[in-house]
């Protein structure tokens, strides 16, 4: 795991970001595996601003993002599809058709996550995935617990993630109690992986990722530790008491 420590939440955002736009420039036809959460923020305010000002091209970029609530529309403003469109895709010259939310609202939710990988898989895999990362570990919606799943699939949030989610919703009760998330085994066909975390209160999971030795399903993180192009980038908060 490459380590990068920011000295701020701003410096990570655009650390983040000109990594990312160093791929696009390089590759062009790029597949981007996209996370939502207060996290990634920054880096997408920075992506916007490299296309307002330098003219940072979407055109050929595909994106694919983590996870979706079950049950809400896309329209709803608490769902990852709005979540997309206002914190990114809204301001980028990037083809909406190119882009790849899991479907909360799907007939058959068992068949819709086969498909998904699928698709993932037909576009020639993932090149970067931006990952944030629980407090209890989680990576997507990968829960810790007896038993990790491999490929996308249908997920009961744990007491943790819904109370960690409930500062977006207007009632505590209206979180969604399930979703649907790439497994852990999508997330690590990624090429390349960046892992972004900020503030005092990832300081006890980033210390915990940097130095476990051991793969726990109790800590979903850890299976990060099997792949050979991890960043990790977080702010002093962070890394640092
Ligand atoms: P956050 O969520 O970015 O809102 O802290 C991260 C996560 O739960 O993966």
């Amino acid at each position: 795991m490459e380590l990068i420590v920011t000295k701020d939440y701003d410096e990570l955002s655009k650390e983040a970001a000109n990594i990312l736009k160093r791929d696009i420039k390089k590759y062009k036809k790029i597949n981007l595996g996209l996370a939502t959460g207060s996290t990634p923020i920054g880096c997408y305010k920075e992506l916007i601003r490299l296309h307002e000002e330098e003219g940072l091209d979407f055109s050929d970029v595909v994106t694919f993002n983590l996870d979706e609530y079950i049950g809400l529309d896309s329209n709803n403003k608490n769902s990852y599809s709005y979540f997309m469109k206002e914190n990114l895709f809204n301001h980028i010259n990037i083809d909406l058709e190119n882009t790849h939310i899991p479907n909360g609202k799907a007939k058959n939710l068992k068949e819709y996550c086969k498909k998904y990988d699928q698709k993932i898989e037909d576009a020639g895999g993932i090149d970067i995935q931006i990952l944030g990362i629980g407090t209890n570990g989680h990576i997507g919606f990968n829960e810790p617990g007896d038993r990790l799943n491999i490929n996308t699939f249908i997920v009961d949030l744990s007491e943790n993630t819904i109370k960690d989610n409930a500062r977006f919703f207007e009632n505590p009760e209206d979180v969604p109690k399930k979703a649907i998330t790439m497994g852990i085994g999508s997330i690590l066909k990624a090429k390349k992986i960046l892992l972004l975390a900020n503030g005092k209160n990832k300081y006890d999971v980033i210390k915990k990722l940097l130095e476990t030795e051991t793969l726990d399903s109790e800590f979903p993180a850890s299976f990060l530790k099997l792949h050979h192009d991890v960043v990790v980038i977080v702010d002093k908060d962070a890394y640092e008491k």
